[in-house]
């Protein structure tokens, strides 16, 4: 008992002795570079609802890095999030909550944040594992496709994200999306504007009436692209992923003869190819297309 005490005196002390700079860093990486990263991110995704060419071409794009995409990924999103993510559970499980100082911050509002902090820890979790698979490990990634995950492929973007949504009846991963996504918003949207307190920036009622104006403003543009992110990603059906695999492949053949796309099959959908193939019985594609061999994309 006295060992667990002295354990969270000297946590609590570390971060009494720190807390300016802690409390700084936790709210710059919320605003940069994760919330800068999802502001383009939804955006990108945004961009299917217009057409498949625009987001493959956008996926291109963020997949030209080749090699060092990793190290990006890592450096710049994966690290940042677990960093803010781990502090902001530590900081709410020790109630060192920053609203009790400024009076004239909605507790509500504070309670909210921990709340959707705390879905959108659960709902990038499972996103990530859905889509990205975390580590593009080859035996890793051939594991956790039988269980429903890895399943984005680059340079088949639109046709693997909307069969990724369709699976478990295409019910269950729509509103998984849903309430992570506006989980996020709010997060965000909110976070900024008590980031504003935490540097200093609206202190006077005046100004946190502005900050309130312009945050909620930001908010219900951020809503109307992540629900056009979403609507792009769950309204496509079952059917028109096979017409939305030949445009991506016309792209994929064309940027490869053209020297715009680096060659590179680990990141078409074989797997989804071969699933389609095996189902519609044509087994000379199911065997090209192998599933079982499909390395993952890097
Ligand atoms: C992954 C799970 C996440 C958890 C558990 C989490 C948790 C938290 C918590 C508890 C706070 C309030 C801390 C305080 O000031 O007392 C907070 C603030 C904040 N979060 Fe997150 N967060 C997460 C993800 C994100 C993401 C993805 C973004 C950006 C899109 C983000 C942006 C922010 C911002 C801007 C703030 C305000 C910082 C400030 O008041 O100075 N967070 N987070
Ligand atoms: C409907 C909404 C969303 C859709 C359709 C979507 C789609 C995607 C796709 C297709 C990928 C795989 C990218 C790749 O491997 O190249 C991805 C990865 C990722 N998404 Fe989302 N996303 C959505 C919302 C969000 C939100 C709100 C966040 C919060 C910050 C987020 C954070 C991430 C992260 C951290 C990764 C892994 C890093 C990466 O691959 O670049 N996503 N998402």
């Amino acid at each position: 008992m006295s060992d667990s005490n002295s354990d969270s005196n000297s946590e609590l002390s570390f971060f009494t002795k720190h807390e300016f700079a802690i409390r700084r860093l936790h709210s710059l990486t919320g605003i940069v570079p994760l919330g800068l990263y999802m502001c383009v991110h939804l955006t990108t995704n945004a961009s299917l609802l217009g057409s498949v060419e625009i987001f493959q071409r956008a996926v291109f794009l963020i997949h030209s890095p080749g090699p060092l995409l990793p190290l990006i990924e890592w450096g710049g999103i994966f690290l940042p999030l677990l960093f803010h993510a781990g502090l902001g559970i530590w900081i709410a499980k020790t109630g060192r909550s920053n609203s009790s100082q400024y009076q004239f911050t909605s507790n509500k509002r504070y309670s909210w944040q921990r709340w959707t902090g705390f879905i959108a820890l659960v709902y990038l979790f499972l996103h990530v594992m859905h889509l990205h698979g975390g580590i593009h490990a080859e035996g890793w990634m051939n594991a956790i496709y039988k269980v429903g995950f890895g399943r984005f492929s680059p340079y088949n973007a639109g046709s693997s994200l909307v069969d990724a949504m369709n699976l478990g009846y295409g019910i269950i991963w729509p509103a998984i999306y849903l309430v992570g996504v506006l989980a996020c918003v709010y997060h965000f949207v909110n976070g900024l504007w008590t980031a504003g307190i935490t540097w200093g920036l609206w202190i006077s009622p005046k100004a946190q009436a502005r900050a309130t104006k312009v945050c909620v403003a930001l908010g219900l543009v951020l809503t109307v692209i992540s629900l056009a992110a979403w609507a792009g990603a769950v309204f496509p059906g079952k059917e028109d992923v096979a017409e939305m695999r030949a445009i991506e492949d016309r792209m994929y053949d064309a940027g490869v003869v053209a020297g715009t796309v680096p060659e590179n099959e680990h990141k078409r959908d074989l797997r989804g190819r071969a699933a389609a193939a095996e189902e519609s019985g044509d087994a000379a594609d199911g065997e090209q297309a192998s599933a079982g061999t499909a390395e993952p994309a890097s």
